[in-house]
């Protein structure tokens, strides 16, 4: 089993940095896990090696016609085959053609092989992907808030196409190989014996040097990963932070961080170079040394009537044909290295486990009446708890406002109704029922988000806001556009509905996303509303815009708001104060602004009371 999943006090710390790869050296386990992805196209597989066998004999084919060709067209030796005797004239006639028959049959076979292979790597990547990409968006907020985009990128989009890719054409050439080489031999031995075993030896000496680089291959391949992942992040980074980077003047500093990164990539590549380019040339000078070995020995058999020229050069001409397939098995072997890691870093990602069990039976078809939260403890790691011993009631069509400095605590309280995260003590329980033994699908069906930054997706305005309810009816999106406000800028759109927005919606301004998040949550229509208001103060008019969006949205539900605007707390039914993740007051605006030294008193004066020249304007 791998070893990278690290329990601490019940929380799974899992970061994709730290996971050390112990697991790429051991080839069963990972082709254990990849075969399930192997089988379905298994036939296919068997097909392309089958061919790679004929591929790889047809090899020796030119060279092994060599020997009858000169020493019979060539020198008019007579030669007996099988009670054949093949003569000058059959053979002039035979051979020429013979080899182009042979090089098509090749070349038809290539094609094949070459058709297959690609055919089953890609459709093994492809499946490794989708399941891949199924896992990552089923993984937990906490997976997200510890592990870089870069890094996950890379691993999704290139480990996956190296793991199969790589891992079917390696095994091709390998077979092919192995086969030529064996052809070959084959033809060395029938020309002469103890010229094939010089030849032999000289060539896997040639070769043991491959053997000792796999733990380097394996070290930078990795290296390489994450720095190539870290890249992917700085070029997120300046995609999604240009605005700051453009506004302090960080382009040098982005570029500088970049160029390291870079640098560092050429780095390690130069010092895998550096270990592995000689051994080329080395296998090169060997296999060089053998045939000019061979030579000697050859000429004093062909000079001791051992040998005949036609057998020499078909011998000669065998070794160099023999020294590719062996450098390609040699650069195969070291490449599974690779391709072993790459499959290790897939299943590593598939292995990480979800902190949030969706193990509940029950479906959330109703509308709670009551939402409580009993002694709800809740940290993102173990070293430091966030929110403490919270515990309070809510009724259905009640709004509740939770208020309190920056940081007290109130993302991460409403963060836990739809379980982004769990809490780590306590209980919530709708009607009585822990939210933990709800499905989560009917959980996150049942709570509508508007969140402090929205999130639109490429795509165009409808789209958006299909997000909440797939199956509206235009009839619905219409009178949610009313009710959020939206008409007006719809209106103004071109395409209207259908106009795009681009990634993130960069190109709309706060109060435009925000109304489309709330259209988006309102067409949901679930019954449990959590709003986690913009901190950034709206000039009076979107005030009112965005205000009377809110309002339709909230109408007869239950609604959990992070309050940053005077008009949503005289709104509420109720306010929280969380004071450092405590509740520390509770009740209405009038109850709470009557506590001498309160703290909701004294928010109030700072945060709320100069709204409230804008509130009126609004009135
Ligand atoms: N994903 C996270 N991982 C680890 N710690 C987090 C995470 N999100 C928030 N925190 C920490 O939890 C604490 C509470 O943060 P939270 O976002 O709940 O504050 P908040 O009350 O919503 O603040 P604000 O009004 O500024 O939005 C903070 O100390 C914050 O640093
Ligand atoms: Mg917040």
């Amino acid at each position: 089993m791998p070893k990278i999943i690290f329990l601490c006090n019940n929380v799974f710390m899992m970061k994709l940095d730290d996971i050390k790869t112990t697991n790429a050296f051991d080839y069963k386990y990972l082709l254990k896990r990849i075969y399930p992805y192997i089988k379905p196209v298994m036939f296919r597989i068997i097909i392309a090696f089958l061919l790679a066998i004929p591929l790889g004999l047809l090899d020796g084919a030119t060279a092994f016609v060599l020997k009858p060709y000169i020493d019979v067209v060539v020198n008019g030796d007579t030669l007996v085959y099988f009670n054949y005797t093949l003569t000058r004239d059959v053979l002039s006639v035979i051979i020429p053609p013979g080899i182009v028959v042979f090089a098509t049959t090749q070349g038809v076979l290539r094609y094949l092989n070459t058709y297959l292979s690609d055919w089953v790597s890609l459709n093994i990547a492809n499946n490794v992907k989708i399941d891949l990409f199924k896992k990552l968006v089923n993984l937990d907020s906490k997976f997200f808030d510890d592990n870089s985009s870069g890094l996950v990128i890379s691993r999704f989009l290139s480990d996956p196409d190296i793991a199969s890719k790589q891992l079917i054409n390696s095994i091709k050439t390998l077979i092919t190989s192995f086969v030529s080489a064996l052809g070959l031999v084959f033809v060395l031995i029938y020309n002469s014996w103890e010229l094939a075993v010089v030849g032999v030896v000289v060539l896997v000496c040639a070769f043991l040097p491959m053997t000792f680089l796999r733990k380097k291959i394996k070290e930078v391949s990795n290296k390489t990963t994450v720095v190539g992942g870290n890249i992917a992040t700085s070029f997120n980074e300046t995609y999604k932070g240009n605005k700051v980077v453009t506004g302090y003047n960080l382009q040098q500093n982005e570029f500088e961080k970049v160029r390291k990164l870079i640098r560092e990539t050429f780095d390690l590549q130069i010092s895998l170079t550096k270990r592995t380019g000689w051994l080329s040339p080395i296998m090169y000078i060997i296999a060089s040394l053998g045939i000019a070995f061979v030579m000697l020995v050859g000429n004093h058999l062909i000079e001791t009537s051992r040998l005949t020229t036609g057998s020499f050069a078909s011998f000669i001409t065998s070794l160099l044909l023999l020294y590719k397939p062996v450098k390609t098995l040699g650069q195969d072997l070291t490449n599974i290295q690779g391709i072993f890691v790459a499959i290790n870093r897939v299943f590593e990602l598939f292995d990480f486990k979800s902190r949030i069990k969706d193990n509940g039976k029950k479906e959330l078809d109703f509308i709670p009446s009551d939402i409580e939260f009993r002694d709800v403890c809740f940290s993102y790691d173990e070293n430091k708890e966030i929110l403490h011993n919270i515990s309070f009631n809510v009724k259905k069509g009640e709004t509740i406002a939770l208020v309190g400095s920056s940081g007290c605590g109130k993302s991460s309280l409403v963060n836990l109704l739809p379980r982004f995260y769990d809490i780590t003590k306590g209980q919530i329980l709708f009607d009585g029922v822990d939210i933990r033994d709800f499905t989560l699908k009917s959980l996150r069906n049942s709570i509508s988000q508007v969140f402090q930054d929205n999130f639109l997706f490429n795509g165009t305005i409808r789209e958006n806001i299909l997000i909440g309810n797939n199956s509206a009816t235009n009839e619905e999106i219409n009178t949610v556009i009313e009710a959020s406000c939206l008409s007006d800028f719809v209106f103004n759109q071109e395409q209207g509905l259908d106009s795009l927005i681009t990634e993130g919606g960069s190109s709309l301004s706060g109060g435009q996303r925000q109304r489309i998040a709330i259209a988006r949550a309102m067409i949901k229509n679930a019954p449990v509303v959590v709003l986690d208001e913009a901190t950034s103060a709206l000039d009076s008019k979107s005030e009112k815009v965005v205000q009377k969006a809110l309002d339709n949205l909230t109408k007869d539900k239950t609604v959990f708001v992070i309050a940053h605007r005077l008009s949503t707390i005289f709104n509420a039914d109720k306010i929280f104060v969380i004071d450092n993740g405590r509740i520390i007051e509770s009740g209405t605006h009038e109850e709470l602004i009557k506590l001498e030294d309160g703290k909701y008193r004294n928010l109030y004066n700072l945060q709320f009371k100069n709204q409230e020249k804008v509130l009126d304007n609004i009135n």
